[in-house]
């Protein structure tokens, strides 16, 4: 067959400049990293010729035997990698793994109960612009002023006023480890399923260096692009599988059904057709990846470099949210230096720096604008660097922002950033 450089030269040449852009960049957004090229050869392989709607064993096409071996083999990876007893690995993102628990927990009108976007929460955790906020009522608790985390007095009024009946807990740009043990507390006070939504720390989670949801959540759910290294998608999983509590009962039998049966009919055929296939296998891939000794320290450095930035960065006089991180990411409000999110986002770019423009707790600013920035080490660590590499790169930051009108001192920083970026080539060849 022919190739893509020679079937269409003008999108592999976008393909080419895409992969020079990674490689010459400095990649600071913390749901971003690079999967190996072991993924990326399942990605890209012939499974994406496989239509196999429904699950292994019991699928609504023929041919499907190979296939299904490779979703075995990534449900029981998942399971193995994260202690649990159920596991869905066909949610085509993790947007979709929360549809399908919300369809499986809720009836349209329900309340849930999230982190306020604004806060650090995401969309579907019950913003208005999201499904989860137009077809289920939706709460949400804060960050608290003082402390810059999850303010708990807050948490349980708000349950306790409203009733919801499924509480999320994780979110998008919080730097401290998820509290599940006082979220259960709080859900149990109010009788609500709880739910985390651990897309961000997932890796952190499979490698033993961020508490784990499973004894204390009804339902997780992940991302697998983010932390946990592997292609995009997502996942569900529960520590425990139960019977349900809202009276649904296999149409034969007249038996009880599993939490386990209702989610996988959510995923198919209630939110997606077709899985993709490819991205299942190439999924397996990370998770073996992520179940070997090495993904342990890789995980470990991601959060030591996470310190490291941060310890350079109040060094500097930066104003971090809760005062530092236990994970992956870092809030920084740059109210103090003069520059907002947006700004600093554009003339970082310039000087060879990914990252994204983050609201802050109490932000006066819109989302377009935003009065800080969000930073992850996940990418910078797949690339092999370390504390001190993660100070040079504050460094250049800083830089960047004291004097951020001066397109020579960014032009330099992009040559200084593109050098150095050199000698840590993500793809070898
Ligand atoms: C906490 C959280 N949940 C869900 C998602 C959604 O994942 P996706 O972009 O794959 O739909 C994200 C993505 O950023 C996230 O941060």
């Amino acid at each position: 067959m022919i190739n893509l450089e020679e079937k269409d030269p003008e999108l592999f040449d976008v393909l080419k400049r895409e992969a020079k852009r990674e490689e010459l960049t400095l990649e600071l957004i913390a749901s971003e990293n690079f999967t190996s090229k072991a993924i990326m050869e399942m990605a890209g392989g012939v499974m994406t010729n496989k239509y196999a709607e429904g699950y292994p064993g019991k699928r609504y096409y023929g041919g499907c035997e190979v296939v299904d071996e490779a979703e075995n083999i990534a449900r029981d990876r998942l399971k193995k990698l994260f202690g649990c007893e159920y596991a869905n690995v066909q949610p085509h993102s993790g947007s979709q793994a929360n549809m399908a628990v919300f369809m499986t927990f809720l009836k349209t009108g329900d309340t849930i109960m999230g982190l306020d976007l604004a806060h650090g929460g995401h969309l579907t955790h019950g913003s208005p612009v999201n499904f989860s906020g137009q077809l289920y009522k939706s709460v949400s608790y804060h960050i608290s002023k003082e402390e810059g985390r999850v303010d708990f007095d807050e948490v349980s009024k708000v349950a306790k006023e409203h009733k919801p009946k499924l509480i999320i807990c994780g979110g998008s740009a919080y730097p401290r480890y998820i509290e599940f043990e006082m979220f259960k507390e709080v859900a149990e006070s109010v009788g609500a399923y709880l739910m985390s939504d651990i897309a961000h720390p997932s890796g952190l989670v499979a490698a033993g260096v961020h508490p784990s949801p499973m004894e204390y959540c009804d339902v997780v759910t992940s991302t697998t692009h983010k932390t946990l290294r592997g292609p995009r998608g997502g996942v569900i999983m529960m520590g425990k599988d139960f019977e349900n509590k809202w009276g649904k009962v296999a149409p034969k039998s007249g038996r009880t059904k599993m939490v386990s049966e209702l989610l996988d009919s959510s995923v198919m055929p209630g939110v997606q057709g077709g899985p993709l296939m490819h991205i299942i296998a190439a999924k397996a891939v990370a998770f073996g990846e992520a179940l070997e000794p090495e993904f342990k320290t890789y995980a470990q450095n991601v959060v030591d470099n996470a310190k490291a930035m941060g310890d350079e960065f109040l060094e500097l006089g930066y104003d971090l949210v809760s005062g530092g991180t236990d994970t992956h990411v870092l809030l920084i409000d740059l109210s103090n230096k003069g520059i907002n999110g947006r700004h600093a986002e554009n003339i970082l770019g310039k000087a060879g720096i990914a990252l994204n423009k983050n609201m802050v707790p109490f932000d006066t600013r819109s989302p377009f604008v935003t009065s800080g920035i969000r930073v992850g080490t996940p990418a910078l660590t797949t690339r092999g660097m370390g504390k001190a590499e993660m100070r040079q790169v504050v460094q250049w930051i800083n830089k960047a922002i004291v004097d951020s009108e001066n397109e020579s001192n960014l032009n330099r920083l992009r040559s200084e950033v593109e050098a150095f970026c050199l000698d840590y080539p993500i793809y070898k060849d």
